[in-house]
């Protein structure tokens, strides 16, 4: 194993009914809130409402910045932190999936600063503080509950950038199975997809691979995934499934699976972010289209590796690495295919693929995230495979 430090500073407020203690858990920490989400969910589904009533009940002041939407734009967070300046707020509560979470991180960066907020999302500039951020969960997937990782897009140039900071884990994060029970199975889906990528990335490319607690943890995760997945296909009413996939989700991208890997990067999640800032689809879907074509065209490089995933997690028995890889791929296409989600760009009805501008955009995510594991030759490799 390589050296590693690691701290979670992120409280986790875990389990069915516990939304209605934001109130209380904030008073210690904010007498006036940012209060963030998306679209009509919420108030749906009643979390709005229980919200609500916990702040009033503990004196908390809030104002609301809604309309975040599903692969969020830089222009809409700078209006947020814009309103959090004018308002004097002290933290952001973020009600919401990854990308209610993800900008509203970006939301409390940029209330401390005049300058441009995209600097931090390009490299030019390090945050070195933040408002503080809470949040309550209601879509699992990104594992941003639980990590300072934020994602935006900036819709001038459609470039789609992440990155991190010690800044923005959140202070606490609430999870509330109960309130997934709505969630529909495509979005399940989808999020499946991407907590599966999160979990492998590192597996298949870091650089340490004595690290097997890790290699083992992230099999667990896997497997964890896969059953609680089926089990809400199967029934979507299935409280214990939906929290173990929550709770799965948050493991997956929380860092503790990537401890002592040394250096590793994230391939697939840079070509999928152009394509989801590009054509607009879920981060997951976009994974779908990406993550076997991916495969296919590194089978050699990452071989070994594969043949861990077939044997470990899909149960294959075949001592051949090359075969064993091959069909570690097949049950992955199986899988993700019983979910409904696209394997390639037709079955996402996406016909004009221009790999050109996507293998630029995916050359630039690359750039922003330091690891270079792919030339841009080998991003149209992927992007050809995963046209048809
Ligand atoms: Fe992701």
């Amino acid at each position: 194993m390589k050296n590693f430090n690691y701290k979670n500073p992120t409280e986790i407020i875990f389990g069915e009914g516990r939304i209605k203690e934001v109130g209380e858990r904030l008073k210690p920490h904010a007498k006036k809130v940012l209060l963030t989400y998306g679209r009509e969910s919420i108030k749906k589904n009643g979390v709005y409402d229980t919200v609500v009533e916990s702040l009033r009940a503990n004196g908390i002041e809030f104002v609301e910045f809604s309309g975040i939407r599903p692969n969020p734009y830089l222009s809409h967070a700078k209006l947020g932190a814009d309103l959090a300046r004018k308002e004097g707020v002290d933290a952001v509560l973020a009600v919401g999936g990854g990308s209610v979470l993800d900008e509203s991180k970006a939301i409390a960066l940029g209330a401390c600063y005049d300058c441009d907020l995209w600097d931090f999302f390009s490299g030019k500039a390090s945050p070195q503080k933040s408002l503080k951020v809470f949040t309550i969960l209601t879509v699992p997937a990104t594992g941003s509950e639980m990590n300072g990782g934020m994602v935006l897009t900036n819709e001038d140039t459609l470039d789609k950038f992440g990155f991190a900071s010690p800044f923005t884990y959140p202070v606490f994060s609430i999870l509330d199975p109960s309130v997934t029970l709505s969630l529909p199975v495509s979005y399940v889906a989808c999020a499946a997809v991407d907590i599966f990528t999160h979990a492998t990335e590192a597996y298949f490319v870091k650089e340490d691979t004595a690290s097997f607690v890790i290699d083992r943890a992230v099999e667990g995760v896997l497997k964890s995934l896969i059953e609680s997945t089926d089990k809400i296909l199967q029934n979507p009413q299935d409280i214990d499934a939906r929290a173990n996939f929550m709770w799965t989700a948050t493991l997956a991208w929380n860092g503790s699976l990537h401890c002592g890997v040394g250096i590793y990067g994230v391939p697939n999640h840079v070509i999928e972010h152009p394509i989801s800032a590009i054509y607009d689809i879920a981060h997951g879907a976009g994974l779908a289209i990406v993550l076997p074509a991916w495969m296919k065209v590194f089978e050699e490089k990452y071989r070994s590796r594969f043949a861990f995933l077939a044997r470990n997690v899909f149960g294959v028995d075949e001592i051949d690495d090359h075969k064993a890889a091959q069909k570690g791929r097949e049950s992955l296409i199986k899988w993700f295919k019983t979910l409904g989600a696209p394997v390639s760009f037709a079955e996402a009805g996406i016909f004009d693929v221009d790999v050109e501008k996507l293998s630029s955009l995916a050359m630039g995510v690359m750039g922003s995230k330091g690891v270079a594991l792919m030339t841009q030759d080998e991003i149209k490799k992927v992007l050809e495979v995963a046209i048809k």
